[in-house]
């Protein structure tokens, strides 16, 4: 029970690596609020199973975002630990990617991770302590083509990660990023299966991997045993962007 007492918010926690990170941290005593855009049955599903508090919140509205992170905070008086995990796709070749894709991508992935970072960091600020965590992606190291609108997006979380991780530190705050590489999840199922069958190939494990894999990373990033870790990234890719 590491996180016993704890407080810890996990967006676009209903399925896929969020769900991972909410059945995680609940399993070691967290209290764990996350949120969803629109399927309230999973999420309900999810709350009932784990104990976890499902909150409506569309990461595309920054309104919303500090109307929630401001109702945990004053339910809880504290909060330890935030993942931005809600992410999403829209792939297209840059010269054929409309306006409205770049702009849902950026603003679902990046700008809501600062709004929630900055929102959630002001409360850490006052209480002299916290865990802040970026799921980025091996897409925002390595050029992919089709995924210029998603690869800024995660360059700009590593970024942002790094930023904060620089000026929050003395206020013994702590900001760190996941990449992951291909995870089993709704979004890579959508995947064309040659695509899919050539990248396991390329992957030094052979395998996609599991959310309850990244689910672990963000455990040990959120936990004491990274006491003396910030401003860094942690690739869970399976040694695919080690390898040519
Ligand atoms: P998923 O599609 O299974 O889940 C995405 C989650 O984000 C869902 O809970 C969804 O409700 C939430 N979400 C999406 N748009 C939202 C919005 N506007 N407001 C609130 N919530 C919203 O995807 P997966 O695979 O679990 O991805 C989780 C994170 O991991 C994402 O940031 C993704 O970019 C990242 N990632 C995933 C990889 C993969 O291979 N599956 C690889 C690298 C990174």
């Amino acid at each position: 029970m590491i996180f016993a007492g704890k407080v810890a918010i996990v967006t676009g926690g209903s399925r896929g690596i969020g769900r991972a990170i909410v059945e995680a941290f609940c399993a070691q005593g967290a209290k764990v609020y996350f949120t969803y855009k629109s399927n309230e049955d999973l999420a309900k599903e999810l709350a009932a199973k784990t104990g976890a508090l499902a909150l409506k919140c569309n990461q595309e509205n920054p309104a919303e975002i500090e109307e929630v992170s401001d109702k945990i905070f004053a339910n809880e008086g504290k909060i330890d630990i935030l993942v931005n995990n809600a992410g999403i796709t829209k792939d297209a070749m840059s010269l054929m990617m409309p306006e409205a894709d770049w702009s849902a991508v950026i603003n679902t992935n990046l700008n809501a991770a600062f709004f929630w970072s900055k929102n959630v960091a002001k409360k850490m600020y006052t209480q002299r302590s916290g865990s802040i965590i970026f799921i980025s992606s091996v897409s925002g190291l390595i050029g992919i083509s089709g995924q210029a609108n998603y690869s800024a997006s995660k360059a700009g979380m590593l970024a942002l990660s790094r930023t904060f991780a620089a000026e929050l530190g003395a206020k013994g705050i702590r900001v760190n990023s996941i990449c992951p590489g291909f995870i089993d999840t709704d979004m890579t199922s959508k995947l064309p299966k040659d695509f899919v069958r050539n990248q396991k190939e390329r992957i030094s494990l052979k395998r996609f991997g599991k959310p309850e894999e990244i689910a672990n990373v963000a455990l040990f990033l959120a936990s004491d045993a990274a006491a003396y870790i910030t401003g860094q990234n942690i690739v869970a890719d399976g040694g695919l962007s080690s390898v040519i």
